[in-house]
C-alpha cells in the first residue's frame, strides 16, 4: 500500500510553545475535513506510552544516557509502525509533537552520544518514514524556562540551561542540514500569528506534494 497521507512533525526545546500550535494546525486541517492523527513524543500508543512514563519518571536518575537512547527509539518503533504508517497509508495527515529530530537534538547535542549512532537507531525506529515538513518553533531558553516557571519539570527537562543551549543549537544546526523539510518560527510571536505562518506554510507544502 502506498502512503498518500501527509506527515507533520513540531522540534523544539521544552517551553517553545510547539503543543500548543500542533493543536492549532490540527484544527485547522479538521475543519478543511481532513483526518488528522495527533501524537506525542515519547507516547502515542498503549506501549509507547508505558516506556514514556519509564523514560520521564525523575525517580528514574540513575537511568544512562545510551539506555535513554534506546528506550526512545523502542518507543518511536512501536509508534511508527502501530500509528503512523497505518494512518499515513490510509490518506490522513499526521502530526507528531517531536519525532526522530528530536534524539538527535537532545540524545546527539544535548547528551553527546554520537549523532552516527543515533541516526542508525532512529533509521531502524522509523523503517526510514520521515515527515514532509518539520516545524522548528525556536526560543531563546531563557524565554523558555520563564514560560515553564510554574510547572514541575519531568526527568530530562530537569537537565538545565547549558542542556537546553546545546539541545537549541543542535535545532538550529539541523534546520541548515536539512533545510528542504525545516521551517523554522520564531516563538516570540503571537500564538496566533505562528499558527498563521504555519497554516500557510502546510498548505504550501501539501499542495506541491498532491
Ligand atoms: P514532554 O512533557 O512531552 O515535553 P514537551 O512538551 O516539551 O515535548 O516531554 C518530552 C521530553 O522528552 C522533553 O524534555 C524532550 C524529551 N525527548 C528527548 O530527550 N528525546 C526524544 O527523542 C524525545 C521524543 C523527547
Amino acid at each position: 500500500m502506498s502512503m498518500n497521507g501527509f506527515f507533520i512533525s513540531f522540534e523544539g526545546i521544552d517551553g517553545c510553545g510547539k503543543s500548543t500550535q500542533a493543536d492549532l494546525l490540527k484544527s485547522h486541517l479538521e475543519s478543511k475535513g481532513e483526518t488528522v492523527v495527533l501524537i506525542r513524543e515519547p507516547g502515542g500508543s498503549i506501549i509507547s506510552e508505558q516506556i514514556r512514563e519509564i523514560l520521564l519518571n525523575p525517580a528514574n536518575d540513575t537511568m544512562d544516557a545510551s539506555t535513554e537512547a534506546i528506550l526512545l527509539a523502542a518507543s518511536r518503533s512501536q509508534l511508527t509502525r502501530e500509528v503512523i504508517i497505518p494512518a499515513l497509508e490510509n490518506g490522513h495527515v499526521v502530526i507528531c509533537d517531536r519525532y526522530a529530530d528530536s534524539t538527535l537534538a537532545y540524545q546527539g547535542y544535548g547528551r553527546g552520544i554520537k549523532l552516527e549512532w543515533l541516526e542508525k537507531l532512529n533509521a531502524f525506529a522509523t523503517a526510514g518514514v520521515e515527515p514532509d515538513i518539520t516545524l522548528l518553533v525556536d526560543l531563546t531558553v531563557d524565554e523558555a524556562l520563564r514560560r515553564m516557571e510554574s510547572k514541575s519539570f519531568d526527568r530530562i527537562e530537569m537537565e538545565g540551561v547549558e542542556f537546553l543551549e546545546r539541545v537549541r543549537s543542535g535545532y538550529l544546526e539541523m534546520a541548515e542540514s536539512y533545510c528542504e523539510r525545516y521551517f523554522m518560527l520564531n516563538g516570540i510571536h503571537t500564538i496566533e500569528e505562528m499558527s498563521k505562518m504555519i497554516i500557510n506554510k502546510v498548505e504550501e507544502i501539501k499542495s506541491e506534494i498532491n
